[in-house]
C-alpha cells in the first residue's frame, strides 16, 4: 500500500466511509489500509479494550511504515501518521457504527450462525446503499448473504495475512452480486493499493483453492513416507521456486487452520481426493502442534 500513499482524492462516488466489524488480526490490517489510503473508517469489536489493544497495534505498524517512507522527512511523516490515525473511530456497536457506511467488510470469526446473526442485524441498520462484504476464508459468501435483503449489494472481499503487505485481493461475487457493487467493490480495492482478481463464490476462490490441497498433497507424501519435511521444502523451493516449502507455508498459516478448511471441504465434498483429511496433520493437531504461532509445527520455530 505503499505505492498509494495519498490520504486524499479519492474519485466522485466512490467508497469512502467503511465500516470494518471485527478489529482483530485480519480487521486491524484492513482498517490501517484503508484508512492510510483517505477512507473514513470505523473499527468495531467487541468491546473498548481489543479496540484499544488494535489501535495501538495499528499505530506501532504505522510507525514503522512511517519511519521508512518519511526517513528524509519526519515531519511529513508525523503529519501522516497524525492524518491516518484521524481518519480512523472506534466503535463497540455495530448498528450504529454502519449508519453512514458506504460498505461494511466483516472480519469476525469464522462461524456462519455468528456471521448471518451479525448481518441480519446490519441490514436493519444500515441505509439501502451500502455493500456489505465477508472476508471470510471458508465460507461460501451467499450462505452468509442470505441473512439480508440485499443479495445484490453483497459480495466478498478476501484479504490475505499481513495485509499492509500483501499486495493480492480476491473480489468475490454471487450470483445475485450487481455489475455495480462489484465494480465498486473492485475499484475500493484498487483505492485501497491492491491487486484485485475477479472470483466466483467457489470452496478457497483462487489462491486457497489450489493452496491448501497443494499443502495437503505435500503432508499425504510425507505421510506415505516418500520424503521427509525439509525434502520436500528443500525441493520445492529450489525446483519450483517458491519463496517457502509447504510445510514452512503450513507452519506459517497454522496446522490448526489448515484442518479446518479441509476438514470443511470434506464435510461438504466427501468423495473429493483432494479434500481428504490427513491423519499425521490431525495429530499434529491434536498434539497442539499448531505451527509458528506456538513454536513448534512440522519445524520447531521462535514463537
Ligand atoms: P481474529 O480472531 O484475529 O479476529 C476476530 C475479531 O472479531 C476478534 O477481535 C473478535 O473479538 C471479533 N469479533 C468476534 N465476533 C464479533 C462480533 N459479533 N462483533 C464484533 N466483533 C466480533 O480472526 P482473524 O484471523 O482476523 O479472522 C477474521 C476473519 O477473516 C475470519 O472470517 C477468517 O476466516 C478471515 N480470514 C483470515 C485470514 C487469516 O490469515 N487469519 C486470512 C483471510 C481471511
Amino acid at each position: 500500500f505503499v505505492r498509494n500513499f495519498s490520504t486524499s482524492g479519492l474519485k466522485k462516488n466512490a467508497i469512502k466511509n467503511v465500516t470494518i466489524i471485527g478489529g482483530g488480526l485480519m480487521g486491524a490490517g484492513i482498517a490501517q489500509v484503508a484508512a492510510s489510503t483517505g477512507h473514513s473508517v470505523v473499527m468495531v469489536d467487541q468491546n473498548t479494550d481489543i479496540l484499544n489493544k488494535s489501535k495501538a497495534n495499528i499505530e506501532k505498524s504505522l510507525q514503522r511504515v512511517v519511519k521508512k517512507k518519511y526517513a528524509e522527512d519526519p515531519k511529513a511523516g508525523e503529519a501522516f501518521l497524525s492524518q491516518v490515525l484521524g481518519n480512523l473511530a472506534l466503535e463497540t456497536d455495530a448498528a450504529t457504527s454502519v449508519k453512514k457506511a458506504d460498505l461494511v467488510i466483516e472480519a469476525i470469526v469464522e462461524n456462519l450462525k455468528i456471521k448471518q446473526e451479525l448481518f441480519k442485524n446490519l441490514d436493519m441498520a444500515a441505509p439501502a446503499s451500502t455493500i456489505f462484504a465477508s472476508n471470510t476464508s471458508s465460507i461460501p459468501i451467499k450462505e452468509i448473504a442470505v441473512a439480508t435483503e440485499r443479495a445484490d449489494r453483497f459480495g466478498g472481499l478476501h484479504y490475505f495475512n499481513p495485509v499492509p503487505m500483501m499486495k493480492l485481493l480476491e473480489v468475490i461475487r454471487i450470483p445475485q452480486t450487481s455489475d455495480e457493487t462489484f465494480d465498486k467493490l473492485l475499484a475500493f480495492g484498487k483505492a485501497m493499493g491492491k491487486v484485485t482478481v475477479n472470483c466466483k463464490d467457489t470452496p478457497g476462490f483462487i489462491v486457497n483453492r489450489l493452496l491448501v490441497p497443494y499443502m495437503m498433497e505435500a503432508v499425504r507424501m510425507v505421510e506415505r513416507g516418500e520424503a521427509t519435511p525439509k525434502d520436500v521444502d528443500t525441493a520445492m523451493k529450489l525446483g519450483a521456486g517458491y519463496p517457502m516449502g509447504p510445510f514452512e507455508l503450513t507452519d506459517y498459516v497454522g496446522l490448526d487452520t489448515c484442518k479446518f478448511i479441509i476438514d470443511g471441504w470434506h464435510e461438504k465434498y466427501p468423495d473429493h481426493p483432494l479434500f481428504a483429511p490427513s491423519p499425521l496433520l490431525n495429530k499434529y493437531v491434536a498434539e497442539g502442534k499448531l505451527g509458528n504461532k506456538v513454536g513448534e509445527g512440522f519445524y520447531k520455530s521462535k514463537k
